[in-house]
C-alpha cells in the first residue's frame, strides 16, 4: 500500500487454494478500486479470496475506528470471536453482533457508514474515489513537469515524490507539514527515501491539489 499498486489477487488465489491456505485481502484503501468501473479490473479477483478488510475512516471519511471485516465462511467469524458467560443472553432471536467482533461494548459505528454509503450511493462512491484518483495523478504531472522524480507507477491515490538524497527528501517533507498548505508523510520504497502523498479526503478539490503542488515547489527551491 506504500504505492497503490496491487497484486494479481485471483492468481493468488488460484495458487493458494490449491495449497490449502487461507487468502486475506487487506483492502485498506485498495478495495474501494472496485466501485468506479475504470478502476476495477484493478482489483480483479479479491470476490476468490476468503476475507477481506478494509477502513471506512480512511477512504469513506468516516470518524476513526470504522474497520470493516468480510468473511467468506459465516462460521468463522462467530467461532474466533464469540464470548459466552452465564450471564449474556445466546438465544436473542437476532444475529448477536458482538459474535462478529473482539469488542462486546461499541457504540453503533455502522449506522455512520450505512448514512455515509446510503447518501453517496453506488454512483456518489465510484465519483468520490475516481475524483481522488484523478487528483494523484493531477499531483505526479505537476511535479514531474516541474522536475521532480515519481517513483511508482500512479495507479490508485499515492505518489511517491524523490527529491534526491533522503535528508533533501526529509527537509522537503518537513518544511511543507511546517507550511501546512497540505501534509505529506515519508516513505521509503526500493530503498529510496520519497515524499507519499494520499489523497483520501472527500472535499479535496483540483484547486487544493494545484496549491499543494506550489507549496511542496516552494520549499523544495527554497533549500540550499
Ligand atoms: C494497507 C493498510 N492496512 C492496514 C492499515 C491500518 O489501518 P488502521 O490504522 O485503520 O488500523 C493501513 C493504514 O494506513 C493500511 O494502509
Amino acid at each position: 500500500m506504500n504505492t497503490g499498486a496491487f497484486d494479481p489477487i485471483g492468481a493468488i488465489c488460484a495458487r493458494a487454494r490449491d495449497a490449502g491456505a487461507w487468502v486475506h485481502v487487506d483492502g485498506a484503501f485498495g478495495l474501494w478500486a472496485r466501485t468506479p468501473p475504470r478502476l476495477a479490473p484493478l482489483a480483479q479477483g479479491i470476490e476468490q479470496a476468503d476475507s477481506w478488510s478494509t477502513d471506512a475512516h480512511k477512504w469513506l471519511n468516516m470518524p476513526y475506528d470504522c474497520g470493516l471485516a468480510f468473511v467468506r465462511d459465516r462460521t468463522a467469524l462467530p467461532a474466533a470471536m464469540a464470548i459466552t458467560a452465564e450471564y449474556l443472553p445466546t438465544d436473542t432471536p437476532f444475529r448477536n453482533p458482538s459474535d462478529y467482533t473482539p469488542e462486546l461494548s461499541r457504540r453503533a459505528r455502522g449506522v455512520e457508514v450505512w448514512a455515509a454509503l446510503r447518501s453517496l450511493g453506488r454512483s456518489g462512491l465510484a465519483e468520490m474515489i475516481e475524483r481522488g484518483c484523478r487528483a494523484a495523478a493531477r499531483f505526479a504531472r505537476q511535479l514531474s513537469e516541474a522536475g521532480c522524480e515519481i517513483l511508482n507507477e500512479v495507479v490508485l491515490n499515492q505518489v511517491l515524490v524523490s527529491f534526491g538524497s533522503p535528508e533533501r527528501a526529509r527537509q522537503v517533507i518537513d518544511g511543507v507539514q511546517a507550511d501546512g498548505t497540505c501534509w505529506c508523510g515519508g516513505t521509503v520504497w526500493q530503498g529510496r527515501t520519497a515524499m507519499r502523498i494520499s489523497v483520501c479526503g472527500w472535499s479535496t478539490t483540483e484547486t487544493d491539489v494545484d496549491r499543494s503542488v506550489a507549496a511542496i515547489l516552494r520549499v523544495a527551491r527554497s533549500l540550499p
